[in-house]
Parts: structure tokens; sequence; C-alpha cells
């Protein structure tokens, strides 16, 4: 009897044992995976098992996301030879390899141990790598003797390296699938290349062998032809390169991002895929190549590519095309050829030509000197006759040192607001001719600076000295910039229209970074490497100077982290400009409203320090400062963020000094303004106050919270507004599902909670109920009890969802020029 109850035990304790066994994250050599059966990572991400891409009687043996329901295979093993039924085994045979034996216990496909080993252990981590681990030394070197890792298949996944192991001369490469049914590597390939040991590594995609994408090389932080993969907090990348090795690593801080990086042989790109829980889809948050000049090679040798000119292929200064005629027939095939040819002779009287923000040349043909400045740089390219150009960029910070190219520069292009400078060597006749323009270039703007600032003096307050300057690209190497500085007696440096238009390469569209009413800004490179965005009033809109000298006159005699700082203007004929410091995050609507940015660059944290800026920089304009100032026109488009997500208002062109100490208020016929945004009292009857941009800092705290507009918001169920849906939900006491789905993880709800309710505070129907900024910054920065908000205005949207009719004279949008829109 016991022994029948013995039994029964143990059978379901085997039963038992079968099913839990779906969990294991290891075998060891008495055990096997059948298909059927899998082996799941400890943390539950990946899972190891048998799988049909297309055809059911292909099986593989591939490594999946667990948690995604979009079946995602990051890595395959037996690629090119499928097992043709369910008879698939994963195991460690006696000698330590891993084997896949298929029908009749055929080896199908295995990896090797490296060496002979009594006793094994194959484990499925957490980081998605399935690695054979020797158990006899007690795993106490921390090598695996196998890892999945170093044979990649077409995902990069966070934590592998791609690049070459110098040691054992592994490489470790890419390559996509054949198709979406086929994993046996197709025609598409990825990997870092590197002729020898003293070139400069880079990664190239291939397409049947031949070049297709190029990085460009690693500059410190990124690859230098890639710059759309900007480092975030929440992502860093890591490229080594030293005697043992080289290589690409990127790595997720915190288990909130699931992102992958695929090669699609399908579409031809490389993308870098981020999975969103909400939407359940993987989105690309980059992809590669991005344009018709990221084509490797298109514009022939010798010529730069320019994504938004016409034509795009330009051979680069000093070079002509080597066919003009098929140049003009679009065929750049043959690409440039110099205008004069260089004479070792004369090398010591040759020179550079600076080009900034460039991708650097294809590097096959160059050499690299880690050790190098840019001085022993240039001597060692002016020393060796087949140099061609150099670049230098520093060590300590991340760069490669010194780099030279031989021969033809083939595959360069020019980004608007990344790469890198290149020296090319120019025969010293060519650099004379260029000599002779930048001399005239600085006359006329001699001449012309001095008229204006007489006209300047007239207008405004001069208080102390301060250097004008006069700048120029594309000088001489060597020459010191300060060549045209002179004094003058002005608060505002003043910009040579001359140094602006080559800093902006003459106003080129691609240094174009968005288009307002009266006028479009610019980005532009001054000698020194300062980086600057210039608005440019159109000639042709006689409106608009107001706005113009207004904006110079307030932000001149502002100053505060959180406003914007203007470096200077100019003013020369029918030209006036306005230069600001360039805020390389662009505005804070490029992250909010766009959810794979924002998810990934502005969590919670960031979120809340932005709210606190802002409020600042507007405690600032309303009473801190010297004046009196109302912004009339905040909003997310008009707040720019620096390299460190810190925000600055901008755009002070609608903005109204209030004179006298007290005047809290003014009054306009002319309501400018945004939709969206505007006060009801202003709104309707052209009252501005203090109030009026509390009542727009609300709306922007509400659109931060909820990732959404108060324009054009749309709920299915109701047709309020933002402020609308906030109120109602803080009225059904379920204020935090206003907050957007992407921050719930990074989110402190009781900040979250006192931001809604300054929000609504700020939102109220009446002025006089809203409370002060010098109030808000309080409040948010305490944990003091807030009052109950009344009712707030403008919650119901019209008919067409175009919010308050408030005129056509107030649609104003055309007169808020946003200095960072995307283009
Ligand atoms: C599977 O492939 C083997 C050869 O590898 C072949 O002999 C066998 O007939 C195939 N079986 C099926 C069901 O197609
Ligand atoms: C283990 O597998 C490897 C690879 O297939 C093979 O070379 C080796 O002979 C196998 N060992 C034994 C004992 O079968
Ligand atoms: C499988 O093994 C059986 C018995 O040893 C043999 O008759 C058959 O030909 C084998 N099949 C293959 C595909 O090797
Ligand atoms: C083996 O060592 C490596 C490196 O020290 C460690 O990451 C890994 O978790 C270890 N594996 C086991 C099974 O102990
Ligand atoms: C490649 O891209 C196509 C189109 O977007 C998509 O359907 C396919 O699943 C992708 N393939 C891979 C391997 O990601
Ligand atoms: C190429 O086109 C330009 C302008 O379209 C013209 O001035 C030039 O003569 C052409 N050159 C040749 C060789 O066709
Ligand atoms: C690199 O430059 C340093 C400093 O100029 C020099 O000492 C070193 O020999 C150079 N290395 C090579 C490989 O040329
Ligand atoms: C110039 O550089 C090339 C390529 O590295 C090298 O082969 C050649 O010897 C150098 N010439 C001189 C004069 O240093």
């Amino acid at each position: 009897m016991g022994g029948v109850c013995l039994l029964v035990f143990n059978t379901c304790f085997l039963f038992l044992l079968s099913t839990v066994s779906f969990a294991i994250d290891s075998i060891s050599p008495s055990e096997s995976i059948r298909d059927g059966s899998t082996l799941v990572s400890s943390d539950g991400s990946f899972e190891l098992g048998f799988f049909s891409p297309g055809n059911p009687k292909n099986r593989y043996l591939g490594i999946w996301y667990k948690n995604i329901p979009v079946t995602t295979v990051v890595w395959v093993a037996n690629r090119c030879n499928p097992i043709n039924d369910s008879s698939g085994e994963l195991m460690i045979n006696s000698t330590g390899n891993l084997v896949l034996l298929g029908q009749n216990k055929s080896v199908v496909w295995w990896a090797s141990a490296g060496k002979n080993v009594q006793s094994a252990m194959v484990q499925l981590l957490d980081s998605g790598n399935l690695v054979l681990i020797d158990v006899t030394d007690g795993n106490s070197s921390g090598s695996y003797m196998w890892q999945s890792f170093d044979y990649p298949c077409d995902t990069l996944l966070p934590d592998m390296k791609m690049g070459w192991d110098f040691r054992t001369g592994l490489k470790r490469g890419f390559s996509a699938w054949k198709n979406s049914e086929d994993p046996c590597p197709g025609e598409f390939t990825y990997g870092i290349e590197m002729v020898e040991l003293h070139a400069y590594p880079e990664a190239y995609i291939r397409k049947g062998g031949v070049k297709y994408y190029r990085t460009g090389p690693w500059n410190g932080l990124r690859f230098s032809g890639s710059p759309e993969l900007r480092p975030s907090p929440l992502y860093s990348v890591e490229f080594v390169y030293n005697d043992d090795e080289m290589y690409y690593m990127y790595n997720v801080q915190c288990k909130c991002v699931t992102t992958i990086t695929v090669l699609n042989g399908t579409t031809s790109t490389r993308d870098r895929l981020t999975w969103i829980e909400a939407e359940k889809t993987w989105r690309a948050y980059s992809s590669v190549p991005i344009d018709f000049c990221d084509q490797y090679g298109l514009c022939g040798a010798n010529a730069n590519c320019i994504t938004g000119e016409s034509p795009p292929c330009q051979c680069l200064k000093g070079f002509k095309p080597n066919s003009p005629e098929k140049w003009n027939l679009t065929d750049w095939s043959l690409g440039c050829v110099r205008n004069k040819p260089l004479s070792c002779q004369e090398s010591d009287k040759a020179g550079f030509f600076k080009f900034t923000n460039l991708k650097l040349p294809d590097t096959t043909h160059s050499w690299v000197n880690k050790s190098m400045n840019i001085k022993e740089c240039r001597t060692k390219c002016l020393n060796n006759c087949s140099c061609m150009a150099y670049t230098s960029s520093d060590i300590r910070e991340g760069g490669s040192g010194c780099a030279i190219w031989f021969g033809d520069l083939l595959d360069i292009r020019k980004f608007p607001d990344a790469g890198q400078d290149l020296y090319i060597r120019m025969s010293a006749s060519e650099l004379d001719e260029d000599d002779g323009k930048v001399k005239i270039g600085l006359i006329v703007g001699v001449v012309i600076a001095v008229v204006f600032s007489g006209m300047l003096v007239g207008y405004y307050v001069y208080r102390r000295r301060t250097k004008l300057k006069v700048s120029e690209t594309d000088i001489r190497e060597g020459n010191e910039k300060n060549e045209g500085a002179q004094e003058e007696d002005l608060e505002l440096p003043l910009f040579n229209i001359s140094t602006i238009a080559s800093a902006t390469d003459n106003f080129s569209d691609y240094m174009k970074l968005g288009e307002g009413g009266f006028g479009p800004v610019y980005r532009g490179t001054l000698a020194d490497g300062q980086e600057f965005a210039v608005k440019r009033l159109s000639r042709s809109s006689g409106q608009g100077f107001n706005e113009f000298m207004n904006e110079i006159i307030m932000i001149a005699k502002l100053q505060h982290r959180n406003l914007v700082k203007i470096l200077g203007c100019c003013v020369q004929g029918e030209e006036k400009m306005v230069i600001y410091e360039y805020m390389p995050n662009r505005s804070l609507d490029s992250f909010i409203f766009d959810h794979t940015m924002g998810e990934l660059l502005l969590d919670w944290p960031k979120r809340f320090h932005i709210i606190c800026g802002i409020a600042r920089g507007l405690l600032y304009l309303h009473q801190d400062s010297r004046l009196r100032i109302i912004h009339r026109d905040l909003k997310a488009s008009n707040v720019l963020l620096d390299d460190e997500m810190n925000p600055k208002i901008s755009d002070f062109g609608l903005a109204r000094m209030l004179t006298g100490g007290d005047q809290t208020e003014g009054n306009t016929k002319r309501v400018v303004g945004t939709y969206g945004y505007m006060a009801p009292e202003y709104a309707a009857d052209g009252i501005f106050s203090v109030k009026s941009d509390v009542f727009s800092f609300g709306i922007l705290v509400l659109e931060l919270l909820s990732g959404r507009r108060n324009k054009g918001f749309y709920h299915p169920d109701h047709n309020h507004n933002l402020i609308g849906n906030a109120w109602s939900l803080w009225n059904e006491g379920r204020p935090l599902e206003l907050i957007n789905t992407l921050l719930e993880s990074s989110c402190n709800p009781s900040e979250v909670l006192r931001c809604i309710q300054v929000s609504l505070l700020c939102v109220q129907h009446h002025p006089d109920d809203r409370p002060s900024m010098a109030s808000v910054v309080i409040m948010l920065g305490s944990e003091i009890a807030l009052s109950q908000p009344k009712q707030p205005g403008f919650f119901i949207e019209k008919e067409h969802g175009a919010g308050p009719d408030i005129g056509n004279e107030s649609s104003t949008n055309e007169m808020s020029i946003s200095l960072m829109e995307a283009r």
C-alpha cells in the first residue's frame, strides 16, 4: 500500500518538476532542451527554444524576448540549417561542446568549448547572452568558453560588443536575415572595419560586399557620421580601442527601456528600435541611411554631399568636377579634381583650408596616431607629399588624436549641426586667392560696422566697452581670429554680415532651424567654433521690425540662466539679424509631444526641473529684473533646452515692458500670441498682465505632465480640451490619470499632484484668482498647503476645436517664431 502511495506521489512530483522545468535558465551535460521546451533567463526577459519563422517545417534554435508579445528573435543558432521536424535537441556532449542535434542525432550546429572539459554548463543570461561555462574551474576565470554574443546575427543588444578581439582574432560582425522567413545571412552586413592597426576604425554597412553606408569614425561620443544616435541619460555608449581589442557597445541604464539595433535586409536599413509598451510596438528611434547623402560615395571623390542643396553634390573648395558634362547631368560618380595640382616643391608654402561639420572621409587610406596634437598632426601631413588632409580631436576628450588621409577623399557629407573639422591641403596659390576675398570682406565689414554703430548708439544705451567681433570663418589656418577685432562703445556685440553669412554657409537651407513670421532662423559656427542661432528678419516683411528691435532691447537688458542669451546683432542696410546662443537640444515641444524622445530623455525628475526653471525665469521677468516684463507668448516651442536640459525662455518679440514700478497690467488693440496658451481676458479684451503669462505657464505645465497639446486635444468621451480634461479628473478625484503613462515609472506622485494643482491654480478663469509667479515658485518648492482651484478659463473646445473665437487679426501664430523648430 505504502509503495503505491509513494509511486503516486512520485509521479505527481515528477509531473510538477517537468512543468516547473520550463523556467530553468541553464542545463548541465545530463540534460537537454528538446523542441517544445525552453530555457528562460533568470529575470524572465529572454527565452531560448525552437521556432519557425515561416514554413512550420523549418525549425530553428533561437533566442527571443519573453515578455514582448511581438515575437522578436535576437539570435539564431542554425541560421542556414533548419531541422525539418521536431527532433531538434540542444545538449552538451561528453567533450564539453554545445551541440544541436537533428534527425537521427545528426549534428546540425555546434559551438566549440575550445578545450576538452569534464564538466560544462550552458546558461541563458539576463542580457540575452547564451554562454558555455567551464564548471570544473568553478567559473573562476570569469570568462566563457563560448558565448552567443561573440557570434551575433542581425541584432545588437545592449552590452554586446561589436568589433574585434586582437588577442583571439575574433571579429564580431552582423548580417541581416535573407528575408523575414529565412534567418540565413543575406547580403546586408554591418561591422567595424580597419585596414591595419594604425588606421582609424569605423563601421560600415555593406550590401553584397559593396560599401553602402559608413558611420564615420568614432569622435569620442559617437560615430561622427551618425549624429542621430545622441547619448542620453538613459543610455550610454562605449568605444574601446587598445592593443587588446576594439569594440563599440551600448548599455541601457535601467530596465525601463528595451532597445535594440537591428539590420533589416528588406528595407536595407539599420534601425534602432525601442519597445513602446503602451502601444505594443517597436518604434524606430533612428534608421540609417537617413537620406540621399548617407549613400556611400554618392558624390564621388573630393566632393561634399549637402542635403537640401540643389544639386546635393558639390566639389570641395579648391576642386572642380572631373567631368563637367557628366556632373551637369547629375552623374557625380567621377567626382572632383583639384583646380591646381599640388606640387611637392612648394609644400613649405602650402597650407590648409578648414572645413567644418563634416562626416570625415572614408578612412581606408588613413593613418592615426593617438598621441599627436594638432600642430604635430599638421606638420606630419605637410611633410608627406601624399597627405591630403588631417584632423585632430583631443584624446583627453575621448577623441582619436591625429588622423591623416592619403589620396582621394571619399564619402564626405556636411551636417547642419554635427560632424567634425577637416583640414584639406591646398596649394599656396589657391590659398592666396582666397585671402583676397577675406580682405575685401573685412574692409566692407568694418565700413558698415562703423556706419551702423553710429545708428545704434543713437538708439540705445551704452555703458561699458565691449569688443565688436568681426571674425571670419575659413580664414587661413594659423591666422589669429582677433585679426579684425576693434573696440566700440556698444552694449551688444555687433556682427559683420559676412561673418554671419560664412558661418551659416551663406544662409543655406540645410543650416535653417526654423521659419517664423518675420523670417527664418539659421544655425552657424564661428571660426573659433562657437555655435549660434541667428534670426534673420525677412527683407520682404515691412512688419516685424518693431518686434525685432523690441527683442534686442529686451533681451540685451535681461540676464538669467533660464532666459536665452543674446550674443549680438547685425544690422546692415536691409538686413537685420539677432544672434543668440545655440541650444543643442532645441525646444521643449520636440520632446514633450514626441513620445519616444520624451520617454528616453525626459523622465519625471527632468520634467520637474524644467517646470521649476521656467517658473524662475518667468518670475525674473515679472518681478526680479530691472524691468517688469510680460512675455505674452510663453509656449512649449519658446522654451529651449541646453545640453543639460536646462530650460531657457526665448522669443521676446511680443514681450511688453511695463513702465512705472507698480503697473501690472496693460491693454492692446492688437492681440498677439498663440492659440491654446492665451488667457481668456487677453484673448477676448486684449488685457494682458503678469497673470496672463501665469495662465500660459499653467497650460505649459499641463502639457509637460500629459505629453499632449492643449490645442487640438481630443478625448473620445467629451469635448473638453486639455484644461477641461484636467479639471474634470481633478473634480472626480483621479488627477493622476492625467499624466503621461510613460512617466508613471519615474514619477514622484506627490510632486506630480502638486504640479497638477499648481497648474490648475494658474489657469483659473479670473486673473485675480491666479497666483503670482513668486507664489508659484514657492508652491513648487515646498510642502505648503495649496488652495483649491476654481473653474479654469476655456475648458470647452468650440465646434471645430479652434479654441476661442478672437477674430482674424489675432490668429497670429505667424508672429510667434520658434527659434529651434526642427525642419
Ligand atoms: C528531412 O530532411 C532529411 C535530410 O536532411 C530528409 O531525408 C527527410 O526526408 C526530410 N524529412 C521531411 C519530413 O521532409
Ligand atoms: C562533441 O561535438 C563536437 C562537435 O560536433 C565533436 O567534434 C566531438 O567529437 C563531440 N564529442 C563527442 C565525444 O562526441
Ligand atoms: C536514420 O537512421 C535510420 C536507422 O539507422 C536509417 O535507416 C536512416 O537512413 C537514417 N536517416 C537519415 C536521414 O540519415
Ligand atoms: C561566471 O563569471 C562571470 C564573470 O565573473 C559572471 O558574470 C557570471 O555570472 C558567472 N556565472 C556563473 C554561472 O557563476
Ligand atoms: C524590416 O522592415 C519591414 C518593414 O518595416 C518589417 O516588416 C520587417 O519585420 C523588418 N524585418 C526585421 C528583421 O526587422
Ligand atoms: C553646366 O551647367 C551650368 C549651369 O547650368 C552651365 O553654366 C555650364 O556651362 C554647364 N557646363 C557644361 C560643361 O555643360
Ligand atoms: C605617435 O606620435 C608620438 C608623439 O609625436 C610619437 O612619439 C610616436 O612615435 C608616434 N607613433 C607612431 C606609431 O608613429
Ligand atoms: C607618406 O605616407 C605614406 C603612407 O603612410 C608612406 O608610405 C610614405 O612613406 C610617406 N612618405 C614620407 C616621405 O614620409
